[in-house]
């Protein structure tokens, strides 16, 4: 029974080796933030200067897309390192990718590339998304 149990501990031991030597971690948080009452993903975004796509992808396996699982005392992360964008807009009622991207002074290729979670052709943006509008090289 014992012999066993340290089988299957050391089975999962290398079946963790393995798994960790696969998956590659995530760039350390260089941004944190506890999570408030009353709080959802893009008012935190809109009040911390996080886009909507970034607030998901520095928190994945964390926060789930539909941002319903949020807890108050929750620590979440902001931004990783190489992948902190803190220059955004929120989305106005009206507003379209090429009045975004003109009104930032940047591409609407860079707009996209900066927010990957925005359709080819901008049809999903709505009032209230953070959007990252720092420059680029696209
Ligand atoms: C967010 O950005 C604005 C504009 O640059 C700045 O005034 C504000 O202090 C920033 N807020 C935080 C929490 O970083
Ligand atoms: C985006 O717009 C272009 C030009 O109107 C069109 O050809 C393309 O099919 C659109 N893409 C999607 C995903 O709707």
């Amino acid at each position: 029974m014992v012999f066993t149990t340290v089988r299957f501990a050391s089975l999962v031991a290398v079946a963790m080796t393995l798994t960790s030597g696969v998956v590659a971690q995530p760039p350390p948080c260089v941004r944190s933030y506890t999570v408030q009452a009353g709080d959802w993903c893009d008012k935190i975004s809109a009040e911390q200067n996080v886009s909507t796509y970034q607030l998901l992808a520095a928190n994945q396996g964390a926060i789930n897309p539909q941002c319903s699982n949020l807890w108050v005392g929750q620590v979440i992360c902001l931004g990783r390192e190489g992948q902190d964008c803190t220059d955004v807009v929120v989305v106005e009622s009206g507003n379209t990718c090429e009045s975004i991207a003109a009104a930032a002074g940047i591409t609407y290729a860079a707009l996209r590339a900066n927010n990957p979670n925005v359709d080819e052709n901008c049809t999903n943006i709505y009032p209230g998304e953070v959007l990252c509008v720092q420059g680029g090289s696209a």
